[in-house]
């Protein structure tokens, strides 16, 4: 039987700034279909770790790998064309564009990546199919013509996911999706991020939500002051008493 392949491995990353560490010796093994749920205190190091993966920020050391592959030099654009999407702790959209042209404009970094001209008008049909398909995906047909800027903070969280499906992303990395979201909008965005996982995608997610990492992740890693400070299945990792003191006066 061959080993099942790792969407993502991070080996020995840190990441540091004028001598200040702010990400340390990070290990991570990744399995492929698997969800990853990453919590931690407030300036853990959570959302540079997400940066280092996606390769919005450089690796100080260590090595980032996309299945298999040794991407650590590689800038975001090109991981994004290897299927890692990445979704920010604050909304990327562009505000004034149509919730469609959002979507769009993501299918077409994926499929319009040709110079060719006679491709164009293909890749633009394309673009547009995959884009209608990831809105309907996230429920957010009907709001296809809105301006991205005037939708609730919730269906910005979907238009967010549907931006990485419209790019046919398969590892999904998302910072707080349920930051800015009114509770009442909670359990369905829960449960769409449970359905992407369960078509077979790659999800590593940073988020607050104890309830909700707990409900979705197979896998936690706890991290504080840039290390990783546990991982394991949730129950373990909830009862360890390392996480317990390091959330000292937090909810978990
Ligand atoms: N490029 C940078 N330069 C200086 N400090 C940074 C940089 N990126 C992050 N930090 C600092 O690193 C720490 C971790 O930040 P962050 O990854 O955003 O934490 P978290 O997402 O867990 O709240 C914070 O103290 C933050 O101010
Ligand atoms: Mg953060």
């Amino acid at each position: 039987m061959t080993p099942q392949p790792l969407a993502l491995c991070a080996k020995g990353l840190g990441f540091h700034v004028g001598g200040v560490r702010i990400l340390d010796n990070v290990e991570l093994a990744v399995a492929t279909g698997s969800f990853l749920g990453v919590i931690g205190p407030n300036g853990a190091g959570k959302t540079t770790l997400l940066n280092l993966l996606s390769g919005v920020v450089r690796a100080s050391e260590g090595s980032v790998e996309i299945e298999g592959r040794d991407v650590t030099r590689e800038g975001p654009a090109r991981r994004a064309r290897r299927g890692v999407g990445r979704t920010f702790q604050t909304s990327s959209l562009f505000n004034s564009l149509s919730v469609f042209e959002n979507a769009r404009l993501s299918a077409q970094a994926r499929f319009g990546g040709s110079a060719k001209f006679w491709r164009l008008p293909r890749a633009s049909d394309d673009a547009s199919a995959a884009a209608h398909g990831a809105l309907e995906r996230v429920g957010l047909t009907s709001q296809a013509a809105r301006i991205a800027g005037g939708l609730s903070h919730g269906d910005k969280r979907k238009l967010e996911l549907a931006i990485l499906l419209a790019g046919e992303a398969r590892v999904l990395l998302l910072d707080e999706p349920m930051a800015g979201v009114n509770s009442e909008d909670v359990p369905a965005l829960t449960a769409l991020i449970d359905q992407l996982h369960g078509e077979g995608r790659t999800v590593i997610m940073v988020e607050h939500h104890m309830s909700v990492v707990v409900g979705l992740a197979d896998t936690i890693a706890v991290l504080d002051s840039g290390r990783i400070l546990a991982v394991g299945d949730p129950e373990t990792v909830i009862a360890n008493d390392d996480v317990q003191s390091a959330y000292l006066g937090q909810p978990l």
